[in-house]
């Protein structure tokens, strides 16, 4: 019953057309009897006429529903089934309707809605989900309580809220709290839970579980952990206890993207949830408490105070993703996860900015809202809280913060009501930052520096590319942090925002009696594109002696990026002063380990080839890819007298403990034992891999050894030892695929998907294969055209299951532009190709339409 294939333009939706909902809703009622095949759903729901509503009309949305009965006030009625919903006549006066509906959990392979997960049921109702379980008016900012009772045979049967009566064959929920419709959750199966507990700051007890499939109970230990932190931590920081008596974390195999903050009843792709030295690995550790915290934080910034449409995003998902990276950051190594994610940002919101993908934080359009849980929404939403703060300060944040709480608790908000919170504490107009959330594409600064014997000027200029219905921009208020130093690495003028709010502005310091070295958006303090010309000399000074640690790295990557640029373009050999300064780094045993790792890290192969585009250079994927080669042989090789000494000198002795320190230590020996089996053949990784005893050890000796093609006997054994383990399976997919010779990569990726434990109905295992297809830039873009090719095939096919997660994958296109005409052309065909097909999602249509405008 997918939705017929659009045969006229799909409909848009404009933030400009907003109107509120023409009746409130005071309760919500719900009945589920479970079934694989045929779920009943009988709802009661009380509502009440709003005074003078704008669009008094009675719809409620419904969607791949067999309508059984409907009622008003007891009385049967007859409503009009239209597309994607119902309108009914009511009473002018509050009235309960009623209704019972039929769908199939079995047949859900969208996984939006109610469906079924290995035997058991679970929901998924962001962003318009809801709508697939009954009919509703499915929109953020009607909000209501709910009771729910669930009848089966399942031994497990949860819903939002507190538990109320259970008994054989029946469990009830009540949430007090309203919601949207969004933040409802059911799951019913045969789960097992690691309980736990929590007393809040004020004292209230609070039950903790986390779900999964008998098995996985072992794996919940850190996860639970990591709940228990971010609970303290969100009371510490930003005051917010939890307001119910029971918090559940449900984990499940298939679901489309991390986890979902419904309220009370947290549900976990597994993958993010689920921890075990063994299974995992330390960056999956860092990721899942990350993503726990995430869903935790929600509970205040989404769930307490809600989004008024889904124009508003943002408002929920750039202030949690903000939150979680403070968190992390309180947790682990602030500049290390800032370093983290800058990375992150410049991989896949830089590129989704300045190409046809391009929206703004707050998008004013959108056919398909699933669309837009974007980089640009959740991590340049957050880098924007970032810059509020660095402008207002920490103390006018927080206190910001509290006003936002206290004021709309209870309420869905819009992204005005946020900035006037900022307005109303500290004095300011918020009007020009406020082209942070309206305005696509990342701005460009353009730095000039000026010294005149004691005067120290810097100007900037800022400018923005048009980006799709957008042309013109106006400047925007950037916080620029800037710090100087003299010839002795000295800090002569500490660290100190300018705040630029002109196209072109000009900045003073006073009385030097040197000529200083600038260092400029430290922290990255606002996510814009810095350009400036200066020496190799002064870089490899800054690498060396710059007191902000994000520069100091940020010095190291335009080092590192500049010279693969010139074995490009000039043919040039490897840098040898950048070597040689990368050489010193990464023996200097007084620096952290981790940020040592993340300076060895070479630029991606994608990063690269950005580069060269911008450089007004196409850039050729094979010709990056032999330079990355070169380069890090070349490195191998100057080394190589020490690489077995520093191999030995970072491996980490005792037992496996997924902390930050271990997990640095360990970054930085993998990153070493990279370049050594460069030059050893191999031998130390293959002893790892025989002695490893976690998986972050196995995974990296597996990976060295399959970049250098030595790995085929530890593949097979590393298959046939975790072949039940359906995580595991999906780091051994997706590694054959990345470690494959650019050439291979497709061909190794079909096979893989003819591979008995391919399913094509399972995300993580899609996704580990074509994902990581998509991500080896070389092979996605080899000439033949064959990378380009298998996604679109691939597409297609799982179009017709999941187009969600189908739509999301076609962004792995957004770059095509930046190749050659040969290129272009064979990603046109292709493009062309998914948007013929018969049937094809509203998800997948928008996408593709848009990446090839
Ligand atoms: N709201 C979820 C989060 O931020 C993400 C999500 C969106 C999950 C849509 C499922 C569907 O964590
Ligand atoms: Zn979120």
């Amino acid at each position: 019953m997918k939705d017929a294939s659009p045969a006229t333009a799909p409909e848009t939706f404009y933030l400009k057309d907003y109107k509120p909902f023409g009746f409130e809703v005071e309760s919500v009622e719900l009945i589920f009897r479970l079934a694989p095949e045929a779920t009943r759903v009988l709802s009661k729901i009380r509502f009440v006429p709003r005074e003078g509503a704008a669009d008094p009309r009675f719809f409620l949305h419904g969607e791949e529903l067999e309508l059984i009965s409907a009622q008003i006030d007891g009385e049967p009625v007859a409503p009009r089934l239209i597309d994607g919903g119902l309108e009914c006549d009511v009473p002018s006066e509050p009235f309960t309707w009623e209704s019972e509906v039929q769908i199939n959990p079995a047949a859900n392979t969208a996984l939006e809605g109610l469906y079924m997960s290995n035997g058991m049921y679970c929901t998924q109702c962001e962003a318009e989900g809801f709508r697939k379980i009954t009919f509703y008016p499915d929109r953020p900012d009607v909000m209501s309580t709910f009771k729910v009772r669930i009848e089966g045979t399942e031994p497990v049967m949860l819903s939002n809220g507190n538990p109320g009566d259970s008994g054989a064959g029946f469990a009830e929920w009540h949430d007090p709290w309203p919601k949207p419709a969004y933040l409802f959750a059911l799951v019913a199966g045969e789960l097992v839970n690691h309980p736990d507990r929590f007393t809040t700051a004020s004292g209230k007890d609070v039950e903790l579980n986390i779900w999964v499939r008998p098995g996985d109970e072992t794996k919940c230990a850190f996860g639970m952990e990591a709940l228990k932190k971010s609970m303290t931590w969100d009371e510490e920081v930003y005051g917010r206890e939890y307001d119910l008596d029971v918090f559940n974390i449900v984990a499940v195999d298939d679901f489309n993207m991390g986890a979902m903050e419904n309220k009370g009843l947290n549900i976990f792709n597994s993958s993010c949830v689920l921890a075990s030295p063994e299974t995992s690995t330390d960056m999956n550790f860092e990721r899942i408490e990350a993503i726990i915290a995430h869903e935790y934080f929600h509970n205040w910034t989404g769930n307490r105070i809600t989004c008024r449409d889904w124009f508003q995003l943002c408002l929920k998902e750039g202030l949690t993703v903000y939150r979680d990276a403070q968190f992390t950051a309180d947790m682990r190594s602030e500049p290390v996860k800032r370093i983290s994610d800058v990375i992150d940002l410049r991989a896949r919101q830089f590129p989704e900015d300045g190409g046809p993908l391009a929206h703004p934080p707050r998008p004013e359009e959108f056919q398909e809202i699933n669309n837009f849980y974007t980089a640009t929404v959740y991590e340049k939403g957050a880098e924007v809280i970032g810059m509020l703060k660095r402008l207002v300060g920490d103390e006018a944040y927080y206190k910001a913060l509290d006003l936002y709480f206290d004021r709309h608790d209870g309420q869905a908000c819009t992204i005005e009501d946020w900035l006037e919170v900022f307005e109303d504490t500290t004095g300011r107009d918020m009007a020009q930052f406020k082209r942070w959330y309206s305005d696509a594409g990342t701005p460009r600064l353009k730095v000039a520096e000026e010294y005149d014997g004691e005067t120290f000027t810097l100007t900037f200029q800022q400018s923005t590319a048009p980006t799709p219905g957008q042309d013109i921009k106006e400047p925007r208020v950037i916080p620029i942090a800037v710090g100087l130093l003299n010839d002795a690495g000295e800090e002569v003028v500490p660290t100190t925002v300018l705040e630029m709010t002109e196209a072109e502005q000009s900045f003073t310091f006073e009385g030097l009696s040197e000529r200083p070295v600038p260092s400029i958006l430290r922290e990255f303090s606002a996510p814009v594109v810095l350009e400036r010309e200066t020496s190799a000399a002064e870089r490899t000074f800054l690498l060396a002696h710059d007191t902000d640690p994000f520069n100091r790295w940020e010095a190291g990557r335009a080092l590192a990026r500049e010279a693969r640029l010139a074995m490009i373009t000039e043919g040039a050999a490897p840098d040898a002063a950048y070597l040689e300064a990368l050489t010193s780094l990464v023996r200097d045993d007084a620096l952290d380990p981790a940020f040592r790792a993340l300076v060895l890290s070479p630029p991606s192969q994608s990063e690269i080839a950005q580069a060269l585009h911008e450089a007004g250079t196409t850039p050729d994927p094979a010709a990056i890819h032999d330079a990355a080669e070169t380069f890090s042989q070349t490195l191998a090789q100057a080394m190589a007298d020490s690489l077995p000494r520093l191999y030995a000198a970072t491996t980490v002795d005792g037992p496996y403990v997924p902390d930050a320190e271990g997990a640095g230590k360990r970054a930085l020996n993998s990153a070493i034992l990279g370049l050594l089996s460069r030059i050893d053949g191999g031998e130390a990784a293959a002893k790892q891999y025989e002695a490893a005893d976690n998986m972050t050890l196995q995974l990296s000796a597996l990976a060295c050894l399959l970049r250098i093609e030595k790995g085929a006997d530890q593949s097979a054994a590393f298959f046939e030892q975790w072949k039940d383990d359906r995580l595991v399976m999906d780091k051994w997919f997706g590694l054959q695929v990345s470690m494959a010779r650019p050439e291979a990569a497709a061909d190794v990726a079909r096979s893989l998907c003819d591979h008995a434990l391919f399913d094509m109905k399972n995300p993580n295992r899609f996704r580990a294969v074509m994902g990581a297809l998509a991500g080896h830039h070389a092979g996605f873009h080899h000439a033949s055209g064959a990378g380009y090719a298998l996604l679109a095939e691939k597409l297609i096919a799982l179009d017709a299951l999941n187009p969600q997660t189908t739509a999301r994958m076609c962004a792995a296109f957004q770059t095509w532009k930046r190749y050659d005409d040969d290129r272009q052309g064979k990603v046109r065909v292709e493009l062309e190709r998914i948007l013929a097909t018969e049937g094809l999602s509203r998800d997948t249509n928008e996408m593709v339409s848009r990446i090839l405008n």
